[in-house]
Order: structure tokens, then C-alpha cells, then sequence
């Protein structure tokens, strides 16, 4: 079968897996490949048994893979025979040299960049799909550039808005694509070939454009709105617990007002999840490399929230717990960084449970999805944690229960049998909210919200 175009992208991770799926859905005309040097992700991404659990993603992936969508560690052929080129690999933080914590580690980015070089003999456009520092696309034209043999290069920025969780109907029905480009008549053509393949499913009003920088910029700034808007209800969910005022009021009182919106201002343990921090770290990395202190301040105080408010939920447990947890059974519920994900990176699950466990609690994790990761990311406490699947034999002998992932089954299960089985007296704190305080708390426990006042049996 001949298709029209031919796409590759770069990196099978939880982007570019789910992103190409629903081009090849939508785009039955193109052909597109996805490769990643990592044999066993592609392996998985080739079996029954997805590398990622997202609601939606094996039904797409199903009706799609190897009719025009293919999973494969060939690289080196994919860039030679694809014309449209994502490049979606991993842009962490860097953790060594100048800018570790802060600044983007690019050297999967640049490896990349340097493949394609190597081994394109035709003209390709090249899109960025990973979320970089502005003026990436620099880097990789100068890369690109540097042989003068014909073969062109043009470099798009296409960043990629979905969340985890939500990711398929993000896909389906995104807000917005944004690509940015340059204002030539080469850079402006590929910006409409790379428009034409979102057109097959995106109204044209949400296809919007701009330049490659401000492209690049809108996803880090993106990013640390969101971000700041968790932070804020957070900060102020430490205030309401002081005042006795009840967050939850608050926040649906505050997001009535049509010009902020009632969307993401769920207090809850912190905000995890893998870009949230890099980013809001890449922008401060930014604004200080540009010499903008006080910008640079103002948003490096977003993720100092967030690491306070994790803080602030342990020492609240410790203070209940008449601040003692060492030899106390503390059942963790949910351990990805937020519902509907396998997902754990950077989830404050990660740094409550190092925290309970550096009090000598006795900590069990329960979580229907990312139990796998969860044992990775404590392996070097082994034997210290138990990992229990169902939640309510996972209390069984606890003292406490800390809801940590807003996993829907948590709020239909029989809390009677569970506080029966717990050590008295027993203790809900709920990171998220999502619990009936009232039912939980007639029933016998003491229950700990997030910005609430507590319902306390003594
Ligand atoms: P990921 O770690 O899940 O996937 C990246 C993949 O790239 C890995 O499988 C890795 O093996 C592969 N890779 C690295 N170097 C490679 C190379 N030289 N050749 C081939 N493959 C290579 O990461 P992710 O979560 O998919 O994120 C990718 C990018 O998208 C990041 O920049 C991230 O900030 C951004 N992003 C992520 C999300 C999200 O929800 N996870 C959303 C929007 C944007
Ligand atoms: C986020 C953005 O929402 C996406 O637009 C973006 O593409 C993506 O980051 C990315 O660049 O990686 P994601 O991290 O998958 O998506 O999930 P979110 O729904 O944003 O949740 C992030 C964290 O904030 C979770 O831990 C969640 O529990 C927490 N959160 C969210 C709150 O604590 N309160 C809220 O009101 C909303």
C-alpha cells in the first residue's frame, strides 16, 4: 500500500506512543513509525500489553497497529525512509554540571538531532514534540545545517498539551495545536504540511501558529500556570486549616468568577507527575541565565509551594498521630502521581512514603496501576514497604490511611469493614479530598482533610 505521508517519530514514551496512535487513526493516508533505542519498550508497544496504561490507548492502538502504525528499534532505517520527523524523547532535569537541578538535560535531544543528520539522504521536516528551553530550535538547525549536500532541514515547534490520564481525548479534542515556525516561505510551507495532517481531525480555529520561540516558550509557560494555579490553592489550603475555613468552599467560590475558571484548584498533596517541576525548574534555569532575578524568584516559589505542602502533610499525620509514627501500620492509597495513570514519576507518593518510613512507620502501598513502578522507586527499601493490590486488606492492621492518588474505587468501598480491621484509634488523612469526611468520621475514624478543619473523635 502506498500512503501519502510518511511520518517517524522519535521516542516511544508516554508522548509519542499515544500522539502517533491518533495520527494513524485520524490519517489512514499516512504511514507512520514510531522507534525508540529501548528494545524492551518497543517490545511492549508491539505485544498485548502496553508499556503505558491509559484509558483508551489499547482500543486506538489495537485498530491501528500494523495497518499504518508500527512500533521498531530501527532508527537509523526509520530516518532514512520518513519525510516528517517528531522528535519526542526525554528532556529531563539535568543532574550533573552546570545547571544541574535547574536546566533541561538535552543530550537525548542533540543525540537525536545528530541521528538524523547522519542518516537522512532526502529533505526533512524536523518537529519538535519534546518540551524544550526557548531557543532549541537553534541548536538543532545549527546541527542540521552544517553539510552543504542538498538535504534540507526544517525545524517545527509543535508542543504536546495532553495529560496523563486524559490523554486520548486530549488527543482527540485537544484546546489547541500550536506550531511555531520560521516566517519563510520554506518554514512557513512545512508549518502547513504539518497543519494539513492535524486538519484531518482538528478545526481549523484550534490549529493556531507563531513564531518557533514563542512556541517553544507557550509550553513551559503553559506548564507553570497550571502549576501556579495548584500552588496558590495550596498555599491557601495551609491558611484555611489555621482559620477553619474549608478549601473546597473556597476554591469553588473563587472559580465561579468566570476570569479564573474553577479548573485546577483541587488542593491536594502537591502536584507530581514528570514536567511539571522540570519545567517550572527550566524557566527559573532561564530567567536567570537571561539575568531576570526577580522573574526567575517569583516562579522558583511555585515548586517551593509544592515541596512545603508534601512537608506540610506528613508533619500533619505526625501531629495527629501524637508525633510518633515509628512501629505504626500506615496504608498508602495510591501511589501514581494522579488517577486513571500508571504513572509515577515525580508523584509526592515517592516523598511521603521515604518520609513515613525515615519515621520508622510501617508502610504499605495499594495502588490498581502502578504498583510495578511504585517497587522501582522504593527498591532501595526493600523489605521495609509491602505492596498490597486491594486497598482494603492493604489497611488491614494500619493505623492510618493516607489517600494520596484520587483513584475513583476509593470512594465506594466498605469503610465499616475497614475500620474494624484497622488499630484504634484509626486515622484517614485525605490527601485528595475525595472521601465522605462525615460518613468516615460517624463511623469511627478521625479523618484529616486537605484545607478542612478535622473531624476528631478526642
Ligand atoms: P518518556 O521517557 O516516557 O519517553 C521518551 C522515550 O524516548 C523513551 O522511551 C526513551 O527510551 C526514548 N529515547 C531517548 N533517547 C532516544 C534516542 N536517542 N533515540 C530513540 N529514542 C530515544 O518521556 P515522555 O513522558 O514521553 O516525554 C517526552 C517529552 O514530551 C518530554 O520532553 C516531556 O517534557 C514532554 N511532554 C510529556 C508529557 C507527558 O504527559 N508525559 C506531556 C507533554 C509533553
Ligand atoms: C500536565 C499538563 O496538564 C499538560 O497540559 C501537559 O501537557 C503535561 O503536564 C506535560 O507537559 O507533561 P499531567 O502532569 O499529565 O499534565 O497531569 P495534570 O492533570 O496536569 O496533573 C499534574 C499534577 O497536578 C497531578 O499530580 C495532579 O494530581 C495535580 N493536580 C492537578 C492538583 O493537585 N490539583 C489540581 O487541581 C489539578
Amino acid at each position: 500500500m502506498t500512503f501519502e505521508k510518511k511520518i517517524l517519530c522519535i521516542g516511544a514514551g508516554y508522548v509519542g506512543g499515544p500522539t502517533m496512535a491518533m495520527i494513524a487513526a485520524k490519517c489512514p493516508h499516512c504511514r507512520v513509525t514510531v522507534v525508540d533505542i529501548n528494545p524492551e519498550r518497543i517490545a511492549a508497544w508491539n505485544s498485548d500489553d502496553l508499556p503505558i496504561y491509559e484509558p483508551g490507548l489499547d482500543e486506538l492502538v489495537r485498530a491501528t497497529r500494523n495497518r499504518n502504525l508500527f512500533f521498531s528499534t530501527e532508527i537509523e532505517r526509520g530516518i532514512r525512509e520518513n519525510d516528517i520527523i517528531f522528535v519526542s524523547v526525554n528532556t529531563p532535569t539535568k543532574s550533573f554540571g552546570l545547571g544541574a537541578g535547574m536546566a533541561a538535560d538535552l543530550q537525548h535531544w542533540e543525540k537525536t538531532a545528530r541521528q538524523i543528520l547522519e542518516f537522512s539522504e532526502t529533505s526533512k521536516i524536523v518537529i519538535e514534540k519534546s518540551t524544550l528551553p526557548v531557543k532549541t530550535a537553534l541548536a538543532m538547525e545549527r546541527i542540521l545545517n552544517c553539510r552543504q549536500n542538498g538535504v534540507c532541514f526544517d525545524v517545527l515547534s509543535n508542543p504536546e498539551f495532553l495529560a496523563e490520564g486524559t490523554a486520548i481525548r486530549d488527543l482527540e479534542r485537544p484546546d489547541r495545536i500550536l506550531i511555531g515556525s520560521r516566517n519563510t516561505e520554506r518554514g512557513l510551507k512545512a508549518r502547513q504540511t504539518l497543519a494539513d495532517i492535524y486538519a484531518s481531525w482538528v478545526p481549523p480555529e484550534r490549529i493556531i501558529t507563531s513564531g518557533i520561540w514563542s512556541s517553544e516558550l507557550s509550553k513551559l509557560v503553559s506548564n507553570a500556570f497550571l502549576a501556579q494555579r495548584i500552588s496558590s490553592i495550596n498555599a491557601i489550603s495551609a491558611l484555611c486549616e489555621k482559620a477553619e475555613a474549608d478549601v473546597v468552599e473556597v476554591s469553588r467560590a473563587v472559580g465561579m468568577d468566570s476570569r479564573i475558571g474553577p479548573k485546577f484548584l483541587n488542593a491536594s498533596i502537591g502536584f507530581g507527575g514528570s514536567c511539571f517541576k522540570k519545567d517550572i525548574l527550566n524557566l527559573v534555569y532561564l530567567c536567570r541565565y537571561y539575568g531576570l532575578e526577580e522573574v526567575a524568584h517569583y516562579w522558583e516559589n511555585v515548586v517551593k509551594i509544592n515541596d512545603y505542602q508534601q512537608e506540610r502533610f506528613v508533619r500533619n499525620m505526625m501531629g495527629a498521630m501524637f508525633n510518633t509514627l515509628a512501629g505504626k501500620g500506615i496504608c498508602l492509597w495510591g501511589f501514581a502521581f494522579k488517577a486513571n495513570t500508571g504513572d509515577t514519576r515525580e508523584s509526592p507518593a515517592i516523598f511521603i512514603a521515604r518520609r513515613l518510613l525515615e519515621e520508622q512507620a510501617e508502610v504499605v502501598v495499594s495502588d490498581p496501576k502502578a504498583l510495578q513502578n511504585a517497587r522501582s522507586d522504593l527498591a532501595d527499601m526493600e523489605g521495609r514497604v509491602r505492596f498490597v493490590e486491594d486497598p482494603v486488606s492493604a489497611a488491614e492492621g494500619c493505623h492510618a490511611i493516607a489517600l494520596l492518588t484520587e483513584w475513583d474505587l476509593y470512594r465506594g468501598l466498605d469503610f465499616q469493614k475497614i475500620f474494624q480491621s484497622m488499630g484504634q484509634p484509626a486515622f484517614i488523612f485525605d490527601g485528595r479530598n475525595i472521601l465522605d469526611h462525615q460518613r468516615c468520621f460517624d463511623i469511627g475514624f478521625n479523618v484529616y482533610p486537605v484545607g478542612k478543619p478535622p473531624l476528631r473523635h478526642f
